[in-house]
């Protein structure tokens, strides 16, 4: 059962990414001019992190373990699975309203804007969706002999496809990140 704990620590962190967008989209509604690498940073940590690494590991061993030991939860299932596809597209959206913002200017901020916080507000939907009511079926239904691929996927790295390069990759990503966001969320330089 050690993935549930690792599931929320990893939602916790999205939390943390998906707080500092909106701080940051908030600081540009007050008149602060934007570093834009900023936010190439914070969408590469969310595209590797997200759609490279949590939704899968949920799509491939989370999922499937608990529709096969609680087959009333295939609405469920489906609507997680299908939030993580519609997840990405809403990120692609984002990016590309990011481009239009950073290349024909401030016209373009507010479908930034509106595009980040309907991104932000869908994936923190979503994890809430997981861990109220996916998480409580997964600790009641699943068996010991399951929890172990599982607590193996999301654990010590003992899956191939997600192994310890994942993890590496990860902490350079976050600490360049955490010295990229301004004061307070991190160690850079406050926006003008
Ligand atoms: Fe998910
Ligand atoms: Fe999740």
């Amino acid at each position: 059962m050690r993935a549930l704990t690792i599931i929320k620590s990893e939602h916790q962190n999205l939390a943390a990414v998906l707080y500092s967008m909106e701080h940051l989209v908030g600081e540009i509604d007050n008149g602060k001019h934007p570093d834009f690498a900023v936010f190439h940073g914070l969408f590469t940590y969310i595209d590797r992190f997200l759609d490279e690494y949590h939704h899968p590991k949920e799509n491939r061993y989370l999922f499937p373990a608990v529709l096969a030991r609680a087959p009333d939860t295939a609405d469920l299932i489906q609507e997680l699975g299908r939030q993580h596809s519609e997840g990405e597209t809403l990120f692609v959206e984002m990016l590309k309203a990011l481009s239009a913002y950073e290349f024909s200017g401030a016209s373009e901020f507010p479908r930034f804007r509106d595009s980040l916080l309907k991104y932000t507000a869908f994936e923190r939907h979503h994890a809430l969706l997981e861990e109220n009511e996916l998480l409580p079926r997964a600790r009641e239904v699943l068996e010991a002999s399951d929890w172990e691929s599982i607590d193996a996927a999301f654990g010590e790295n003992q899956d191939p496809m997600f192994g310890d390069q994942w993890d590496s990759e990860f902490s350079v990503l976050f600490a360049r990140l955490v010295n990229s966001l301004p004061t307070p969320l991190g160690l850079g330089d406050a926006w003008k």
